[in-house]
């Protein structure tokens, strides 16, 4: 269990609180943990009828901790990762799962969007996948959704530039259903969920299904988590996460002359 995500279970909709908003909701190990468990747990529970992740604070999350990153590169961390049981988590839902996003969703924050069926987002929201800029590569099976959800120009460049993508760029592209001030986002978002908590649960969950297959994203979550492995022990990624945690410009250039 953690304090950093805070769970509800309100008239059929489970909420997903990501509560650490001093360090932007970048998510833990534990973090990962207790969201899988909750997702996981949804399935088995006819009480719950709709998923609706949040965040406190001003962002929705900056991402992946790139501290535990750095340690996992490291060789430091140790115990089971829970980040893929949350990837499957999403990938295998059959409960539809709804997204508030303020400010921005870095990385994870912006690929679970992919696995969400509805997402509401505020006017400043900014959701980026800077995974390269890490010396990382896509995962969430978002080298396949992304692509497909918004055209490979624009996907390339998110990914391999990490360029930003504005609210209303990202409702044009079909990445978000709404976008509505700050202060309308959790009235928005919560309206949308219970809208859906009315609905037919199974007539819900098969049209969820049938848009949506399980084991073509598990394929993907698995080709892209053995080559993110990788890439995490080169010496890109730990110039990328030094870089990080001295507050620096990262410089790929130097390792040109060194084995990737
Ligand atoms: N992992 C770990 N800590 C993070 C973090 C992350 N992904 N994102 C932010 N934090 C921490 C910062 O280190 C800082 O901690 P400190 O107060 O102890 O120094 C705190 O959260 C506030 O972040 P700060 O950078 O000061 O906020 P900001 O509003 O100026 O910038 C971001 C916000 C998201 C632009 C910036 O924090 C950032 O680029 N984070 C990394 C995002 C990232 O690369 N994620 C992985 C994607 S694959």
């Amino acid at each position: 269990m953690t304090e950093h995500i805070k769970i509800e279970n309100n008239g059929g909709v489970l909420s997903l609180t990501m509560a650490r908003p001093d360090k932007k909701n970048a998510l833990t190990n534990a973090m990962y943990g207790a969201l899988a468990d909750a997702i996981e747990g949804a399935e088995t529970d006819d009480s719950v009828r709709v998923v609706l992740i949040r965040g406190e604070g001003d962002m929705f999350t900056a991402g992946n901790d790139v501290g535990e990153f750095a340690a996992i590169a490291a060789g430091g961390s140790h115990g089971e990762r829970h980040v893929s049981r949350f990837l499957q988590a999403l990938a295998r839902s059959s409960r539809p799962l709804v997204a508030a996003v303020q400010g921005r969703a870095v990385g994870v924050g912006t690929t679970m969007l992919l696995h969400c069926d509805l997402v509401v987002l505020t006017e400043n929201a900014q959701l980026s996948t800077p995974f390269v800029n890490l010396a990382l590569v896509p995962e969430a099976a978002s080298s396949l959704l992304m692509p497909l959800r918004i055209g490979y120009a624009r996907a390339f460049e998110m990914f391999a530039l990490g360029e930003p993508v504005d609210a209303r760029s990202a409702l044009a592209w079909g990445l978000a259903n709404k976008v509505v001030p700050l202060e309308k986002l959790d009235a928005e978002a919560r309206a949308f969920a219970v809208r859906l908590a009315r609905q037919p649960a199974g007539a819900v969950s098969t049209t969820k299904r049938l848009m949506r297959n399980p084991e073509v994203l598990m394929a993907q979550i698995l080709a892209e988590s053995e080559q993110f492995a990788k890439r995490l022990q080169t010496m890109e990624a730990r110039e990328a996460f030094s870089a990080f945690a001295e507050r620096r410009p990262p410089d790929f250039l130097k390792l040109a002359k060194q084995p990737a």
